[in-house]
């Protein structure tokens, strides 16, 4: 355990060790069951302000995030460009320096494909307080550390063996960073299991985080694949967790993108597909989830599923991120 966390950022789970992260689970564990057992902890960041600034939308991320400030005893703001000096051009500096001023710690979300990392590190090298990515384009660490947390209360926290499939899925709506399947690769590869990545040519993800994820399977004596090939992926599966994302390295133009998507509209989450994945298998997804598209309502809400816990350990694992971080010893 590292106890030693104060004032380090999360922009990214590849800069905290394994044992800061196991640390950061354990803490999650507790603070979940505190918050079950009505154990007030509003000591812990009492009278302490997270800054929250969201380039794009969100439901989750947010109110994880405020409540969990709440719970902790301090008070989480809500930003948006529009409603800050960004939208006028202000700086990553000018607003990490000020607004470390004020507070205790600044979540950024901000998913601009070769922008939106770069900017969360820019506000962390003024800023003299912890920030933390509410997700960029190239990780989403706090959705990743969830799904592990999720995965470790079905599993237990030898997940040796264990198949994780990150799968591709179609969905019409709208475009999606690669975050989230860059995120899981990376993570999941460090702890345990053997993780296979499906998906059509043109859907390739960014190539650092392949890399990452390679030598990570290297290290730790998991395996890392590439296929694609969506039923091969779901094959003797523990863990499916089938989404959306952009054509980004190819093109973020819409009709090109709509036009690469609509080829691949079989690429569903279904009932077939499951049943060719282990008895004991689960279905992960990290929410929004386009019904009747990226999956079946059957297999959003069949026994299979663990969506909902996914999403609540978010509140979990930020709590404990921010504990570490923004609290530190009396
Ligand atoms: N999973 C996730 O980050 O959800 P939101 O976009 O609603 O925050």
């Amino acid at each position: 355990m590292n106890t030693q966390l104060f004032g380090k950022d999360f922009i990214t789970t590849e800069d905290w060790s394994r044992t800061d992260l196991e640390t950061a689970l354990e803490v999650a564990a507790d603070l979940k069951r505190r918050f079950a057992m009505g154990e007030l902890h509003d000591h812990i960041l009492r009278a302490k302000t997270l800054y929250m600034l969201f380039f794009e939308e969100s439901t989750r991320t947010r109110n994880s995030f405020e409540t969990g400030m709440t719970q902790l005893g301090g008070h989480a703001i809500w930003l948006t460009p529009a409603a800050t000096q960004i939208g006028h051009g202000e700086n990553a500096k000018d607003t990490g320096m000020v607004l470390g001023s004020y507070g205790h710690g600044i979540a950024v979300r901000d998913c601009r494909t070769g922008i939106g990392q770069k900017y969360q590190y820019e506000i962390a090298k003024y800023a003299n307080v912890p920030v933390f990515s509410m997700q960029d384009d190239v990780d989403h660490p706090c959705q990743a550390m969830a799904d592990l947390m999720t995965i470790r209360e079905r599993f237990g926290n030898d997940l040796r063996g264990r198949k994780f499939t990150i799968a591709w899925t179609y969905a019409p709506k709208y475009v999606r960073p690669l975050s989230v399947p860059q995120s899981l690769i990376m993570l999941m590869t460090r702890f345990g299991m053997d993780v296979t990545l499906a998906h059509p040519k043109g859907f390739e993800l960014m190539p650092h985080t392949l890399e990452a994820a390679r030598a990570h399977a290297e290290e730790n004596g998991t395996k890392f694949e590439v296929i694609d090939d969506m039923d091969a992926a779901f094959e003797n599966a523990d863990i499916c967790y089938p989404k959306s994302w952009g054509p980004i390295m190819v093109t973020e133009e819409p009709d090109e993108v709509q036009k690469m998507v609509d080829e691949h509209k079989d690429w569903i989450a279904n009932e077939r597909r499951m049943a060719l994945a282990k008895k004991t298998a689960i279905y992960m997804h990290c929410m929004p989830i386009d019904r009747g598209y990226e999956a079946t309502d059957a297999v959003i809400d069949g026994p299979q599923s663990v969506i909902y816990q996914e999403a609540e350990n978010r509140l979990h694992i930020q709590k404990a991120l921010m504990a570490l971080t923004m609290g530190g010893r009396i």
